[in-house]
């Protein structure tokens, strides 16, 4: 293997490949994450689910229908079923329904491809990854970059899924372990939206955890009446506690109309760093008069956001485009 003290350190301020790079390929590949390490990314994101027999996989949701060919597989058709999760009732088919074996007969697609045409050329490319098998590419590409690339994966839905018998937390952090990566100064983030997942990951492992909010409702666990109660001075303090930094949406920070709020200053006052969520290049928050669709022309514009936000002092950021991400992060 490479000699580590060879290898270039994370930067200062972090760019996440969100999805990997979804910007450009089907969202949760390795064809997505290999894209996002080949365009300078330091992190790639996968949301993690579970799957029956146990194993962890990359899948935004636990539901597949939109992300997979299996409504095309007629030996799972008896496996669709309504459920309901964290108060949304969905119909279609579920990770947790299928061993990862059966999973792996799947065949990943573009989930929006009237947004991203282009990236349905890959459909029928890549499968559902694993952990194991994201953990192994960012090593492999660490290696042979000779730079640090990291994961950043978020446990989804960890109340639902402990509530039926196959709870994220043990089965990650094992995971970290086999990868001698379950430690502080690992190149990990664990990411989620529930206080008392990362509550409870806090009790089993060292690798910093990133408490992530939105700018309305509430977190799943109930911990909290809101995200808002969260983002004040005294429930900063309190996931300060627990928590390496926070992940908030983008208008947390700095509202559509261009107004800044005091998040920046009141996390850093108690030592958590920001990650907002999520910069693409087809949603201008700052600048709705620049959304333009899928008008690659038009994408620069991203970078101009994304250096308004750097400006007010965030460490790092999640993007579907490192492609834009990493250039403004390194023109900062
Ligand atoms: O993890 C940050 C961001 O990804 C949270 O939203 O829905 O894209 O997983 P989501
Ligand atoms: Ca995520």
């Amino acid at each position: 293997g490479q000699d580590r003290t060879m290898q270039k350190p994370m930067p200062r301020i972090v760019v996440i490949g969100h999805r990997g790079a979804s910007g450009e390929r089907p969202e949760h590949t390795l064809l997505s994450y290999q894209r996002a390490i080949d365009l300078g990314a330091d992190f790639i994101e996968p949301d993690l689910v579970p799957t029956k027999d146990g194993e962890l996989v990359a899948r935004h949701e636990n539901a597949i229908t939109d992300t997979t060919d299996v409504a095309a597989h007629p030996e799972f058709a008896d496996r669709k079923t309504t459920k309901t999760i964290d108060g949304q009732t969905i119909t279609g088919w579920f990770t947790e329904d299928f061993t990862l074996a059966e999973l792996k007969t799947l065949r990943a697609k573009e989930r929006l491809p009237k947004l991203r045409p282009g990236n349905t050329a890959y459909d029928g490319q890549a499968t559902i990854p694993t952990l194991d098998e994201i953990i192994a590419l960012a090593k492999k590409e660490s290696a042979r970059l000779h730079r640090v690339i990291g994961i950043y994966p978020e446990t989804k839905h960890p109340s639902y899924f402990a509530s039926i018998g196959l709870p994220l937390e043990g089965r990650l952090v094992a995971k970290l372990k086999a990868a001698g990566w379950d430690r502080a100064d690992a190149p990990v983030f664990i990411q989620s939206f529930e206080v008392n997942n990362l509550k409870q990951l806090h009790a089993m492992t060292k690798v910093p955890l990133i408490q992530l909010m939105a700018g309305s409702q509430g977190p799943a666990d109930h911990a909290y009446a809101s995200y808002r109660e969260m983002a004040t001075p005294e429930g900063l303090k309190a996931i300060a506690a627990y928590a390496t930094g926070i992940g908030p949406e983008l208008t947390q920070i700095i509202a559509t109309d261009g107004t800044p709020s005091t998040l920046v200053a009141d996390a850093h006052a108690v030592g958590l760093k920001l990650h907002p969520w999520t910069f693409r290049a087809e949603n201008y928050f700052l600048m709705p008069a620049y959304r333009t669709g899928t008008d690659p022309a038009t994408h620069g514009r991203l970078a101009e956001e994304i250096d308004t936000f750097l400006k007010a002092g965030i460490d790092g950021f999640f993007t579907d485009f490192p492609s834009i991400g990493v250039p403004a992060r390194d023109s900062f």
